[in-house]
């Protein structure tokens, strides 16, 4: 393989580097290009662009693979739990017995928040979206936390690390509590992080906390399929926001923005809502898939299509599986089950779909495991998030551990040439 790439503009030839990854993808190093030849590129949405070189996260869109630092999804769903996957994102490899227990025991030390932030939960109308009250919460920890991390200790970074590990689920159960004028609480120690998270979210003040094992384990692993998935744009989001030095509390809050989105992660409460629509609509998946066809209606099928995966979306393929398993160990008969089933058959089978590589995402199936856990719809994002935040993290740790410089793209401007001022008078 040639180790350069030329470009010839204008009747000059310039010549560029190639970068190789490890798993042979290729790109063409253009530092150079403004500064040799004068040019930029144009990419809009970042369709073919690399951001960054990383170590974290591999995907094959073409393939359907998925892996965290070179382990495969599937292994990591069904074999590890989400703690050691969160330490093997950040930190680059499983953690031995040791180093888990540690890690563990690190992260409760932490789990608690200032009770100020009360006051500042309290000022959010009930009716507020839990993303936007999550993001709010997270950005607020900064001023009961406002020493920034020294990025060139390992152990000041770790604290930060296990800081954010540690709180960030007490927020996000906080913000359904409020919502279901529950009294604010905090975890067990004897608890897993997961559980700890789900009683915090749903312990009565009334009853003794019990939970399902089956619910534990449905979470856990929905957790980890959400851990991480590269530069996608809340990831993008909290590196970029990173890179002006801003601190990691600061990024994670705008990637949880990002991740708000319909397109992006709110994905998964438009799946649910959509759902809801057709069955109430007497469930004729036939008249919405020609809605999704139509240029002229809006309307998308939710959960569908994905920038990266052009064949199928390994998540999606674990969700499905488990969506049924989790709903028969609850013993749960949920008919938006076999709505979603029988869309995506005929999406399979459609035309429109099939030309333009179009399969259900990691939204589509999810929203119905968090139905089933008991979840509240406008909640499912907020476990997104949760799940992302490893991801999010290791992507901040690895930007600024490589000292990557400000991100700043251009632009081509497309405006007014100079024109004259003029005074009010003669406009
Ligand atoms: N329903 C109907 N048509 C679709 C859909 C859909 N869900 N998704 C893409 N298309 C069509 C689109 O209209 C376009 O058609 P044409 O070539 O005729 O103009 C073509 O497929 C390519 O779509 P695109 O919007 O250019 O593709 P993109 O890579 O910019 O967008 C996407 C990817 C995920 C935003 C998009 O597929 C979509 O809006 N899906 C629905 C929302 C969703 O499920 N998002 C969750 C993504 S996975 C989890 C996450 O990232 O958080």
């Amino acid at each position: 393989m040639s180790k350069t790439a030329t470009l010839e503009f204008d009747g000059k030839k310039y010549e560029f580097p190639i970068t190789v990854g490890t798993e042979d993808e290729i790109g063409i190093d253009i530092k150079k290009l403004r500064g040799e030849a004068g040019l930029i590129t144009l990419d809009p949405g970042f369709k073919n662009t690399g951001s960054c070189e990383s170590a974290i996260t591999f995907l094959d869109g073409e393939k359907g693979i998925l892996r965290y630092r070179g382990y495969a999804i599937e292994d990591l769903a069904e074999k590890a739990d989400f703690l050691e996957v969160v330490y093997l994102l950040i930190f680059g490899e499983l953690p031995n017995k040791e180093q888990l227990e540690k890690f563990t025991n690190d992260i409760k030390e932490q789990s608690h928040v200032d009770e100020e932030m009360k006051k500042i939960l309290d000022g959010f109308p009930k009716s507020a979206h839990p993303m936007g009250v999550l993001s709010s919460l997270t950005s607020a920890l900064i001023a009961f936390n406002p020493s920034s991390v020294d990025v060139s200790s390992e152990e000041d970074m770790y604290k930060a690390i296990v800081k954010i590990l540690g709180k960030f689920p007490v927020l996000a159960a906080w913000t359904l509590r409020k919502k279901n004028s529950l009294p604010l609480n905090y975890g067990d120690e004897d608890l897993g992080y997961v559980e700890n998270l789900h009683k915090m979210m749903f312990e009565k003040p009334n009853k003794t906390y019990s939970v399902d094992k089956a619910v534990i384990n449905a979470l856990d692993k929905l957790l980890i399929l959400h851990a991480d998935h590269e530069q996608n744009c809340s990831t993008s989001t909290v590196r970029m926001v990173g890179s002006s030095h801003a601190g990691l509390f600061a990024s994670l809050s705008a990637g949880i923005s990002a991740l708000w989105g319909p397109l992006h992660g709110g994905a998964n409460q438009a799946v649910i809502e959509m759902l809801e629509n057709i069955k109430e609509d007497g469930g004729d998946t036939k008249k919405f898939m020609e809605k999704a066809k139509d240029k002229e209606d809006p309307f998308r099928l939710m959960g569908f299509g994905h920038r990266v995966y052009k064949n199928f979306d390994p998540r999606a393929k674990i969700i499905k599986k488990s969506a049924d398993e989790v709903l028969g160990q609850l013993g749960i008969e949920d008919p938006v089950l076999d709505i979603a089933k029988g869309l995506e058959k005929q999406a399979l089978e459609d035309d429109y779909f099939v030309k333009r590589k179009l399969y259900p995402n990691v939204d589509f199936y999810s929203g119905i495991i968090y139905r089933a856990l008991g979840i509240p719809v406008d909640m499912f994002t907020v476990m997104f998030a949760l799940g992302r935040l490893p991801g999010w993290i290791a992507q901040w740790r690895e930007m600024r551990l490589k000292k990557e410089p400000i991100g700043r793209p251009r632009q081509i401007y497309t405006g007014e040439n100079h024109r004259e001022f003029k005074p009010l008078g003669n406009r």
